[in-house]
């Protein structure tokens, strides 16, 4: 039987949530994954040092006894946010970045920034003291179209910060769209970016096609196979600039299943075997290891993990639910096979 054995990956980009979400969710993080950083878009939002110690004691409260799991906290940019707090976050071994999310742009982001130039001062702390700045890269203007919103967001937003603050570390997470691709592969060494499963598996069709299937809505959304192809050879280019991030965003079954539908896949069931089919479907199976537990561990200057995990082509099927019944979340690829097991 085929196996893959890779030293053990790390999840760029998690939401993992707080109380009974926690407690159903972390598990399937922790199983795969040495580390995680953690999104800070709770509600409220996580946005000073003590906030995020709070929430990441509530985390290893969570971890089961037998796994090894890091949780690294991340800060909430709002308007208020000062320099201080980034020469805060800077010194405390457990906090690793700052999340921008521009105001409404998704799940839980209305405490965000509205205009970039608001926070220009935190920028320049960041780039200062050497904090990376994590980018959810999509405007939210009423009238730009929902599939234009990262493009827009890079022409309008991130083309100035990236020109403004050359040091600054920055990583555009999930991206979406060729546009996205191009930018991160054209600038300075500083500037990388995550790919989620769901980004390299689908296009838009998963979620327009036959009727509106919510468990593939997610910000930014889906977009067409040309910008997928583009996310896929950029993930199995061995480009460093590209590394993993699941973007694995629990939401309640019934609260997707809905008139209005929440933003957010869970994926953290089987994250590195859906990325293993990503690879195994485009002859890219020995870049998974560089992609999934080497060059984002590289960027955020931490060290890469030693132990290993084991991956056999073995085919199981996904449950319809996790959790219990008043926390069901349905996975990615809920009810279908998966190719590949993590032993
Ligand atoms: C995320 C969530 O649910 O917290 N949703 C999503 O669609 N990705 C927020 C985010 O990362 O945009
Ligand atoms: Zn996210």
């Amino acid at each position: 039987m085929e196996k893959l054995i890779i030293t053990r990956p790390d999840d760029w980009h998690c939401h993992v949530r707080n109380g009974a979400m926690l407690k159903t969710v972390l598990p399937y993080t922790a199983r795969q994954f040495a580390r995680a950083i953690i999104m800070p878009n709770l509600k409220p939002p996580v946005t000073t040092v003590a906030e995020a110690l709070v929430y990441r004691a509530e985390i290893v409260q969570a971890i089961p006894e037998h796994l090894d799991f890091t949780p690294l906290m991340t800060l909430y940019l709002t308007p208020s946010t000062t320099p201080q707090d980034v020469k805060d976050a800077s010194e405390n071994p457990y906090i690793v970045a700052f999340k921008y999310y521009p105001a409404g742009a998704t799940t839980n982001s209305d405490a965000g920034v509205s205009a970039v130039q608001q926070i220009y001062p935190v920028l320049e702390a960041m780039q200062q003291f050497d904090v990376p700045l994590l980018i959810h890269g999509e405007v939210t203007d009423a009238d730009c179209d929902i599939f234009d919103r990262e493009q827009v967001f890079i022409d309008t937003q991130l083309s100035a910060i990236v020109r403004d603050f050359p040091a600054l570390r920055i990583v555009l997470e999930h991206v979406t769209t060729q546009a996205a691709v191009q930018f991160v592969t054209a600038n300075n060494a500083n500037i990388a970016a995550t790919i989620t499963p769901q980004h390299l598996l689908y296009n838009r069709n998963a979620l327009l096609v036959g009727g509106i299937k919510p468990h593939y809505y997610c910000l930014p959304i889906l977009k067409r196979e040309q910008h997928r192809l583009a996310l896929v050879n950029a993930a199995i280019s061995g480009n460093p600039k590209f590394f993993l991030g699941t973007d694995s965003a629990p939401h309640l079954t019934h609260l997707k299943e809905n008139h209005c539908g929440c933003a957010g896949c869970f994926s953290a069931h089987a994250a590195i075997e859906l990325y293993a089919e990503v690879f195994e479907d485009n002859h890219a199976l020995d870049k998974l290891e560089g992609f999934a537990s080497f060059y984002g561990a590289d960027f955020y200057r931490l060290p890469r993990n030693t132990g290993t995990i084991s991956l056999t082509k073995r085919a199981w099927t996904v449950p319809e639910y996790y959790g219990e019944k008043q926390n069901q979340v349905t996975p990615l690829r809920a009810g279908e096979s998966l190719r590949w097991t993590v032993e």
